[in-house]
């Protein structure tokens, strides 16, 4: 660890997985003046290498936020914001249960070290299989389930509204949209709901047209790998999980798509799953549960069943181990 004193009274965020999430994460937060950032990884002195990197950058951006490399826990402590982006995405070869079986360790570990120093955190999960390590990193934690969520609902609905954009040739922030269900081919964008500043999208464009942007959301992510072969998305996931991060210390109360533990919210029990939910200073302040029509409905069902396969199946790997 860099051995600069930690400033003042700054809200404290650690982002285990310094790879390319969590560095550009941790940029992000210092450079928008969120937070102190604590950056941890198990590879040697490479989180303090980005640390040190990132702080030469502090007189040229004008900000003064403390960020620490570190490969110890103890050096965590007290942190307001956990941010979980370890582990590592399929590679050929690589079965979804081989997949399932790395990361689960990974992150049931870095919640079990994370929550030990930190007892007062609110933990945001990013590893893939997102749902499922969301739901690992609840039950490992002991927290209550409006102090634990999963990001991806903000990235799909940030790719959903890119591709309207792009299509109607208009400012992107005047898109609105919100992509529900699971982090995968089975995500529920609820196109009816999607706006130009007020203006249904269903308005806009045709169904055809719909629809095509819907599946290339779906695709999203496979369609960043595809082109950089080297690994995934980077820049808008940490964007996705700054804003969340943002919402939480500046207590904004944003409503949010993220994945939480539903309790009959959406007809859904003992699942993680993504769903609106107004984010501030306590962490989720509530699950907002909003009209949807059947067949919304029976996709996020689906998309539920999925999860609830996958969390079966990680547990069940997690015991085997
Ligand atoms: P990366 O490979 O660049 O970084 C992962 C980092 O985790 C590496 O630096 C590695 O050393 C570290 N790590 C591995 N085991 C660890 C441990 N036990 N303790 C601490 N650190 C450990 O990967 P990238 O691109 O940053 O992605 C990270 C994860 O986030 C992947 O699972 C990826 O699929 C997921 N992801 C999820 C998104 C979402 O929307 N939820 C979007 C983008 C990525
Ligand atoms: C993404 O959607 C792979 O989850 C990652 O880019």
């Amino acid at each position: 660890m860099s051995d600069s004193p930690i400033i003042g009274n700054s809200p404290r965020v650690t982002i285990v997985g310094a790879g390319r999430v969590g560095s550009t994460l941790a940029q992000r937060i210092a450079e928008k003046n969120l937070a102190d950032v604590v950056l941890l990884d198990i590879v040697a002195g490479m989180p303090q290498g980005l640390a040190l990197d990132l702080l030469e950058a502090r007189g040229i951006e004008s900000h003064n936020r403390q960020i620490n490399g570190t490969n110890n826990y103890a050096d965590t402590a007290n942190s307001n914001i956990v941010v979980i982006t370890a582990g590592f995405p399929r590679k050929p070869g690589m079965s979804r249960d081989d997949l399932l079986k790395v990361n689960a360790q990974i992150v049931v570990n870095a919640a079990k070290n994370a929550i030990a120093h930190s007892p007062n955190a609110i933990f945001i999960v990013v590893t893939n299989p997102l749902d499922v390590m969301t739901y690992l990193t609840w039950q490992t934690t002991g927290l209550p389930r409006n102090r634990v969520m999963g990001m991806a609902g903000v990235l799909d609905s940030a790719r959903f509204e890119t591709f309207v954009a792009l299509e109607l040739g208009v400012l992107p922030a005047d898109v609105k949209a919100m992509v529900l269900g699971s982090h995968g081919d089975l995500m529920v964008p609820l196109s009816r709901y999607a706006t130009v500043n007020g203006i249904p999208i269903t308005e806009l464009l045709s169904q055809k047209t719909i629809d095509d942007l819907v599946a290339r959301t779906r695709n999203g992510g496979a369609e960043i790998v595809e082109l950089m072969q080297t690994g995934g998305a980077f820049f808008a996931p940490a964007s996705a999980t700054s804003i969340m991060v943002q919402s939480i210390l500046l207590n904004e109360s944003r409503l949010l798509p993220m994945a939480t533990y539903l309790q009959g919210e959406y007809g859904l029990n003992d699942v993680v799953i993504g769903v609106p939910c107004l984010l501030g200073n306590e962490g989720i302040k509530k699950i907002v549960e909003v009209n949807i029509n059947d067949q919304e409905r029976a996709a996020l069902q689906t998309s539920a069943e999925s999860v609830r396969g996958n969390i079966t199946r990680a547990l069940e790997i997690l015991q085997e181990t």
